[in-house]
């Protein structure tokens, strides 16, 4: 008999083919999140949960699914799982590493840029019909183009946004827990303590994943070591930033502009005080939202999932451990 397998969300086609093919599968069938109550009711009986980032997998949900054998998480981040928790009961984790870097990197460079160049309120100034001629100063931003980009975390998407900024022209400065010589000799990085990397980037770029270390790495003290000519780009977890003294950084200028593609608590509605201010560019969570990318998330998802239901090591386990314990 197929193992059965719980999908939270409508998915592309071609992962949910290649699920059919290998499992019996239940899903909730819409773009909106599943309610929590329905979730913990079909955990019950699955032995696959096939998860997003939106869902939160802990010790109260693996309580309800005692056949539950693997989480497929179809992002790359996964601090919404209780790895530990799930490690305790032989539950394999998987993510989706590697398929999303590019991706995710484009739209942090993106972000660069808009925040910098000021291109969403120039788009906005121009809609609104104010623009009434060429003006020396108008709309005036930062250049990106020679300027110094400082990485808060320099693993794959890190690096990919060191690639792009040699493109531009940048000195790249870079700060992780962890050294990358290799990367350090072909992308010309120079590793820093955080504190010095603020006091002389230009452009701080975060990119490490969300843990307990890692909550409010960036908060008042942090700010204020920045340059007022900065810009702060965030497209890795939301919670790395105190939002509240980043809402005062930018109202009270210690920094530029920030480019937002996550936030502490999301979604974030229309009347959040970040989205009343001119220097902020913020989009709904979208670093890896091209089309071809979020298919290959969901397709190696479901391949994880499949793998580790068929009683193999599947290729992005998280939590290694789980297999020494069994
Ligand atoms: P990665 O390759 O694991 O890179 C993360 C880097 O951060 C690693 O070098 C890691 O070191 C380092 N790190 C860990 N703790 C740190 C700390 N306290 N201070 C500084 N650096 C630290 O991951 P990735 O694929 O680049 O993804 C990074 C994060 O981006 C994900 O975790 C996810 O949350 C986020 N993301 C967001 C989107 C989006 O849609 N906005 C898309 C993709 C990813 P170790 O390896 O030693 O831990
Ligand atoms: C998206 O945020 C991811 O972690 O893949």
């Amino acid at each position: 008999m197929k193992p059965s397998v719980y999908v939270t969300r409508r998915i592309p086609r071609e992962a949910l083919e290649f699920l059919h093919s290998h499992c019996q599968v239940r899903i909730w069938d819409s773009d909106d999140p599943v309610p929590r109550a329905t979730l913990l009711e079909e955990v019950a009986r699955a032995e696959g949960l096939f998860c997003l980032l939106t869902e939160r997998v802990d010790a109260e949900l693996l309580d309800r699914a005692p056949r539950l054998r693997v989480v497929a998480n179809m992002a790359v981040g996964y601090d919404n799982v209780d790895v530990r928790a799930c490690t305790a009961r032989g539950v394999m984790v998987t993510n989706t590493p590697g398929v999303l870097t590019e991706t995710t990197a484009d739209l942090a460079f993106a972000l660069i840029l808009a925040a910098a160049r000021r291109l969403v309120e120039a788009a906005r100034f121009l809609a609104a019909g104010q623009w009434k001629a060429w003006g020396p100063m108008l709309l005036t931003g930062q250049d990106v183009y020679g300027s110094t980009l400082g990485l808060v975390g320099f693993g794959r998407i890190g690096q990919a946004v060191a690639r792009r900024a040699r493109g531009f022209d940048m000195r790249i400065l870079y700060y992780d827990t962890r050294r990358y010589p290799e990367a350090e000799q072909t992308l010309g990085a120079t590793w820093l303590p955080l504190d010095d990397l603020l006091r002389q980037a230009d452009v701080v770029s975060i990119h490490a994943p969300l843990t307990p270390e890692t909550h409010h790495l960036i908060g008042e003290r942090e700010l204020r070591l920045m340059k007022p000519t900065a810009v702060l780009v965030n497209t890795a977890r939301g919670p790395l930033v105190d939002e509240q003294a980043l809402y005062r950084a930018l109202r009270e200028g210690w920094i530029w502009a920030a480019g937002l593609d996550v936030f502490e608590k999301e979604p974030i509605g229309p009347d959040h005080p970040l989205l009343t201010l001119p220097n902020v560019v913020a989009v709904p969570h979208i670093g890896s939202a091209s089309i071809a990318t979020r298919t290959r998330m969901a397709t190696l998802a479901a391949e994880n999932l499949v793998a580790a239901l068929r009683g193999e090591v599947p290729p992005n386990l998280v939590n290694r451990e789980v297999i020494a314990a069994s």
